[in-house]
């Protein structure tokens, strides 16, 4: 597979309520509406155990507080690499182009930053679950909790998400921060406070050289 005919990988991430899952639904429409093949996909979820992992998470998070912080990441770990070898990997060698809402950074963010998994063997996790496949691109949709945690409340709400306090949620995006930051050849932030209108005009802003650049 050459570089040139393998298809661009753009992940969005984001903390609860920064809208990534809408911004990767407009920008895989907007790719299409170019003649670009995607496939728009999210984690967890994307497989059949994928969807298993997200109903089973989130669920334990719903009936008890007590999930041990790495068994929460190696389910995690466990969807993606189901997502990675059997979806991701194979659309790319196609030179189909993939949009994930979601990928390695959030588990560096919630199970490593958010719930004190050591950074180093999180990214050493993240590299054996993903077997070193990179985003080409990471778009970081962020907000500022207060607006992110609004919007969430005016949407579905699940215990899980009543019961983290805002410190926690701090906390998150610091991480994610820090990980855009840490590589900006790979990360591109996009302020995601203003309409949806404005954060997909952004995120198309930084999509267009990579894909047609
Ligand atoms: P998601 O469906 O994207 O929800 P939201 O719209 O709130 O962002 O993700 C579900 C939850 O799973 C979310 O609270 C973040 C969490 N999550 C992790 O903690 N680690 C991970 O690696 C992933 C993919 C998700």
């Amino acid at each position: 597979m050459t570089a040139a005919h393998r298809g661009r990988f753009i992940t969005l991430e984001g903390s609860e309520g920064s809208g990534k899952t809408t911004a990767a639904r407009h920008l895989a429409e907007w790719l299409r509406s170019r003649g670009e093949t995607v496939v728009l996909t999210a984690e967890p979820g994307g497989t059949p155990l994928g969807e298993e992992v997200r109903r089973l998470v989130l669920h334990l998070r719903n009936v008890s507080d007590d999930l041990d912080p790495r068994a929460d990441a190696l389910l995690y770990a466990a969807a993606r690499a189901q997502h990675t070898a059997r979806l991701i990997r194979p659309a790319l060698e196609r030179g189909e182009h993939v949009v994930c809402a979601r990928y390695l950074d959030s588990s560096l963010a919630y199970q490593g930053a958010g719930y004190g998994n050591d950074p180093d063997e999180m990214r050493w996790l993240q590299r054996f679950a993903t077997y070193a496949l990179l985003p080409d691109l990471t778009i970081l949709i962020d907000v500022p909790v207060d607006i992110g945690l609004g919007r969430k409340r005016r949407g579905e709400w699940n215990r899980f998400e009543d019961t983290q306090s805002v410190a926690f949620f701090e906390t998150v995006r610091a991480a994610y921060l820090g990980l855009a930051a840490a590589e900006p050849e790979r990360f591109r932030v996009v302020d995601g406070s203003g309409s949806v209108e404005r954060t997909d005009k952004l995120v198309r802003e930084v999509v267009e050289p990579v894909v047609f650049g």
